[in-house]
């Protein structure tokens, strides 16, 4: 079995017991934050890109538990600079992360990394496909609709997390969109109500994916799990 677990904005965790992988870990300065970083043991950490909203907490975590983080190659070594070990990777390739495997899949937004006000060039924003325990898991990470989530798609998913929040991602109605090219079984909508300017309604999105797709909608609230 596997768990999928949402900490608010796009923190999530996916684990089947023995391999926990913590993904965007922005919890110290996320107002909707249902856990706070030193609470968390993940086994890897996967960080989309730069942004201080998904970059967040990851190298604190990492250096107190030794789990690796995977990113894009250009963020991985500017992480390792830090001091913390790092499984670099890039677009359409695949890292192992204790049971589970990692691809790196195209995300269509920037990167840089915020340190002191100076803004560092962090390589490409990434999402990843997730397979644990049989399953497979999309996790988009910041982008817009693009039409080649048909490809992800193709990798034939049983869960799609994707942003709806808007303004700095695609909003609900892309969203819904990104829903019918995935064909994933279950959808968890993430990355919004963070902040009053990716205000978002899940339950009207959830209706408009039950009304165009086959697609299962699941909304957390921050703290709550589903199983798949
Ligand atoms: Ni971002
Ligand atoms: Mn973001």
């Amino acid at each position: 079995m596997t768990t999928i677990t949402w900490y608010g904005h796009a923190v999530f965790t996916v684990t089947d017991g023995s391999t926990t992988l913590l993904i965007d870990p922005f919890l110290t300065g996320n107002p909707t934050a249902a856990v706070t970083a030193d609470a968390l043991e993940p086994t890897a950490i996967l960080v989309t890109h730069g942004h201080s909203d998904h970059l967040g907490d990851a190298v604190e975590i990492s250096r107190r538990t030794g789990a690796p983080i995977i990113a894009v190659y250009e963020l991985a070594l500017f992480l390792a600079g830090k001091g913390v070990t790092v499984t670099p990777g890039n677009i359409g390739g695949t890292v192992a992360a204790g049971d589970a495997v990692v691809k790196f899949v195209p995300a269509v937004h920037s990167s840089t990394i915020d340190e002191d006000g100076e803004f560092i060039p962090a390589g490409v924003p990434a999402g990843f496909v997730i397979r644990l325990s049989g399953k497979s898991i999309y996790f988009a990470g910041d982008t817009a609709l693009f039409q080649d989530m048909e490809l992800i798609g193709d990798e034939g998913l049983d869960v799609a997390i994707l942003p709806i929040g808007g303004q700095y991602t695609m909003g609900a109605a892309e969203a819904v969109k990104a829903v019918a090219k995935l064909r994933p079984k279950v959808v968890i909508p993430g990355h919004f109500n963070t902040f009053p300017t990716i205000a978002a309604d899940p339950v009207a999105f959830s209706r408009e994916v039950s009304a165009s797709t086959e697609a299962r909608t699941v909304v957390l609230e921050p703290g709550q799990s589903t199983a798949i």
